[in-house]
C-alpha cells in the first residue's frame, strides 16, 4: 500500500454522510460529550435533505384537532401493515418533541396568522383514523428541507463535531467476530487514504435512487452505506419497495412536491377529468403516492395521458393564485419555469410518476442499532454499527412512505442514534487495534478498483443498470419482466468484473469516485430486482399485476437479502414486529386499504 499515504483517525462516533439524519446524529453526539466525525462526500448542505419540498409530520394540532395515535394509524395503512409497529409508534409519538426542537434550533417554518407553525394536508394524513384529512405536515413555503439542513449544520458547527468534507467513504472496517470498528475513507481533494477507527459508525448515506434512470434523487444518492453492509456480509431489508413519487416533472424528473395538492391542487388526464376521484373516492388526489402513482399509469397506459405521446397527465395550481403561490409555493413556480417552461399561474405542469424513495435499506431496530439474523434471532444487534435515514430500514414505511415522514424519519431516528450512543458508550473510551484482515480487506478492494483496468465504461455499465431497473423494477411488475430483469441484472453486475478506470489520479477523481458509487448501486439494484421477483403479492409500491392482491398469511414479513461478490443474492425473511411500543396504543390489525 506504499502508494498510498494514509492517516488514522480515532473517535467515539464516526458519522457517515450529512444529510438531515447524518447532521442530527452528529450534532446530538457532540452535545452528548461524545468525539464525533462526520465524513460526507459533498458539502453538507448540498446533501439531499436539501431538495426536500413539502415538509415534515408531526401531530402539533396547529390547523385543527389531531393526535399523534392517528398519526400513528395512517403510518401503519401507509405502510400497508409491513411497518414495524414499536418503530412507528415511537416516530409517531417523538415527532413532537422533535419538531418543538427544530423549531427552537432556529428552522424558519412558515406561520399561521396566531404564530404557530404552519401544517398543510399531505397524502394518507388523516384525522380520526380515516375520517377526516389532517393538516400535519409541518413546513417552510415549500423549502423545508433546505430550511432543516442549513439549521442542522449551524447546530452542528456550534457544537464540537469535526468534518471530513468531500471524503467519500468506501468500507466498513470489521472484525473477525462481526462487530463494526471503523471505516475507510479516501479524501477527495488531497488523495490522502483515512482510516477511522470508532466505537460505532453510524451510516446515513441516504438512498439509492440513481439505480433507476429517472429519479427525484440527487446524483449522489447511490445506496453507499447499502454497499459497504453488503460487502460486511450483512442483509439488506425490504427493497422490493421503491417508491413512484406521483409528480416529477416530466422529462426532469425533478421534484413537484406534494404539497401542491395539498393546498389544492389536483390532477387531470387528456379528457380534462379529476380521474382520482374513480381511483380515491375520499381523499382523491391526496391519496397515498403509491395510489395515486398507480392511478396514473392507468390512465397513460389506457390511453388518456397529455400531450402529443399521451405519456404524462397535468398537474394544475392555476386556481390557486398568484398569492398563494408566490408564499406557499414559490420554489414550484421556479422549477415548473425553468424545467417545463409553464407559468403555473396559467397552465398545468407535465408530471410522470418518477422513483422517489427507498422504503428498504439497511435493517435496524428503533435505537438505530444495525439488526442482522442471527442464530434464529431476526432482532440480533451488530456491534459498533448503526443506520438511519434513508438507507435505513427501521421499518417504519414498510411497503409506502406517507409524504412528509421522511424528514420526520431523519429527525427522529439521528436524535434517537445520538441518544443511544450516549447512554450505550464512555466517552474517550479505549478501542483496540483495528483488525488487521478487517483493514487489508478494505485497503485491498480500494487498490482493485483504483487501478481497474477492463474494457467497460462506469458510465456504459451505470446506463445499462438504470434502463433495466427503469423497465424491469416499475410501477407495474409481472413475473416475466421481473425475471428478464434479473437475467438483464445478473449481466449487468457480472460486467463490472471488465470495468475500466481510465483515470488513476487520486485527487478530484469524479471517474474513480463514480466507479465506486457504481458498485454500491449494482448491490441495491441487483437486490432489489430478484426481491421483487421473488415477492409473489401484491403490498404498498409493490404492485405485481399477476399476484394483484395482498396476502397477509403469506408475505406479511421483511425479505432480508445478502449479495455475495459474484452478485448472488440469498433472501431470507424477519416477522413483521405486530406489536406496540406501550401499552397507550394497541396494535393495527391488517385491514383493506382504501382512501
Ligand atoms: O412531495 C414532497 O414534498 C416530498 C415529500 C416527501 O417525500 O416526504
Amino acid at each position: 500500500m506504499s502508494e498510498y499515504k494514509i492517516e488514522n483517525h480515532t473517535y467515539d462516533v464516526v458519522v457517515v454522510g450529512a444529510g438531515g439524519a447524518g447532521l442530527r446524529a452528529t450534532f446530538g453526539m457532540a452535545v452528548k460529550g461524545l468525539s464525533t466525525a462526520c465524513i460526507t462526500k459533498v458539502f453538507p448542505t448540498r446533501s439531499h435533505t436539501v431538495a426536500a419540498q413539502g415538509g415534515m409530520s408531526a401531530a402539533l394540532g396547529n390547523m385543527g384537532p389531531d393526535k399523534w395515535q392517528w398519526h400513528m394509524y395512517d403510518t401503519v395503512k401507509g405502510s400497508d401493515w409491513l411497518g414495524d409497529q414499536d418503530a412507528i409508534e415511537y416516530m409517531c409519538r417523538e415527532a413532537i418533541p422533535a419538531v418543538i426542537e427544530l423549531e427552537h434550533q432556529g428552522v424558519p417554518f412558515s406561520r399561521t396568522e396566531e404564530g404557530r407553525i404552519y401544517q398543510r394536508p399531505f397524502g394518507g394524513m388523516t384525522t380520526n383514523y380515516g375520517e377526516g384529512i389532517a393538516q400535519r405536515t409541518c413546513a417552510a413555503a415549500d423549502r423545508t428541507g433546505h430550511a432543516i439542513l442549513h439549521t442542522l449544520y449551524q447546530q452542528s458547527l456550534r457544537h464540537d463535531a469535526e468534518f471530513y468534507i468531500e471524503h467519500f467513504a468506501t468500507d466498513l472496517i470489521m472484525d473477525e467476530q462481526g462487530v463494526c470498528r471503523g471505516v475507510l475513507a479516501w479524501d477527495l481533494a488531497t488523495g490522502t487514504l483515512r482510516v477511522f477507527r470508532a466505537q460505532t459508525v453510524v451510516l446515513a448515506t441516504g438512498g439509492y435512487g440513481r439505480a433507476y434512470f429517472s429519479a427525484t434523487s440527487a446524483h449522489t444518492c447511490t445506496g453507499d452505506g447499502n454497499g459497504m453492509v453488503t460487502r460486511a456480509g450483512l442483509p439488506l431489508q425490504d427493497m422490493e419497495f421503491t417508491q413512484f413519487h406521483p409528480t416529477g416533472i416530466y422529462g426532469s424528473g425533478c421534484l413537484i412536491t406534494e404539497g401542491v395538492r395539498g393546498e389544492g391542487g389536483y390532477l387531470t388526464n387528456s379528457l380534462g377529468e379529476r380521474f382520482m376521484e374513480r381511483y380515491a373516492p375520499n381523499a382523491k388526489d391526496l391519496a397515498s403516492r403509491d395510489v395515486v402513482s398507480r392511478s396514473m399509469t392507468i390512465e397513460i397506459n389506457e390511453g388518456r395521458g397529455v400531450g402529443p405521446n399521451k405519456d404524462h397527465i397535468h398537474i394544475h395550481l392555476e386556481h390557486l393564485g398568484a398569492e398563494v403561490i408566490h408564499e406557499r409555493l414559490p420554489g414550484i413556480a421556479e422549477s415548473a419555469k425553468i424545467f417545463a417552461g409553464v407559468d403555473v399561474t396559467k397552465e398545468p405542469i407535465p408530471v410522470l410518476p418518477t422513483v422517489h424513495y427507498n422504503m428498504g435499506g439497511i435493517p435496524t431496530n428503533y435505537h438505530g442499532e444495525v439488526v442482522t439474523l442471527k442464530d434464529g434471532n431476526p432482532d440480533s444487534v451488530v456491534p459498533g454499527l448503526m443506520a438511519i435515514g434513508e438507507c435505513a430500514c427501521v421499518s417504519v414505511h414498510g411497503a409506502n412512505r406517507l409524504g412528509s415522514n421522511s424528514l420526520l424519519d431523519i429527525v427522529v431516528f439521528g436524535r434517537a442514534a445520538a441518544n443511544r450512543c450516549a447512554e450505550t458508550l464512555k466517552a474517550g473510551a479505549s478501542q483496540p487495534d483495528l483488525p488487521k484482515a478487517g483493514l487489508e480487506k478494505a485497503l485491498d478492494r480500494f487498490k482493485r478498483i483504483h487501478n481497474a483496468n477492463g474494457k467497460t465504461t462506469t458510465a456504459e455499465i451505470r446506463d445499462n443498470m438504470q434502463h433495466a431497473m427503469q423497465k424491469h423494477a416499475a410501477v407495474f411488475r409481472t413475473g416475466d419482466s421481473l425475471q428478464e430483469g434479473v437475467d438483464k441484472m445478473n449481466a449487468i453486475y457480472a460486467s463490472y468484473n471488465d470495468v475500466k478506470v481510465s483515470d488513476r489520479g487520486l485527487i478530484w477523481n469524479s471517474d474513480l469516485m463514480e466507479t465506486f458509487e457504481l458498485a454500491n448501486l449494482l448491490d441495491c439494484a441487483q437486490v432489489s430486482v430478484q426481491c421483487a421477483l421473488n415477492r409473489q403479492e401484491s403490498r404498498g409500491a409493490h404492485a405485481r399485476e399477476d399476484f394483484p392482491e395482498r396476502d397477509d398469511a403469506t408475505w406479511m414479513k421483511h425479505s432480508l437479502a445478502w449479495v455475495n461478490e459474484q452478485g448472488q443474492v440469498n433472501i431470507d425473511y424477519r416477522p413483521v414486529h405486530t406489536y406496540t411500543l406501550t401499552d397507550e396504543v394497541e396494535y393495527i390489525a391488517p385491514k383493506k386499504r382504501t382512501y
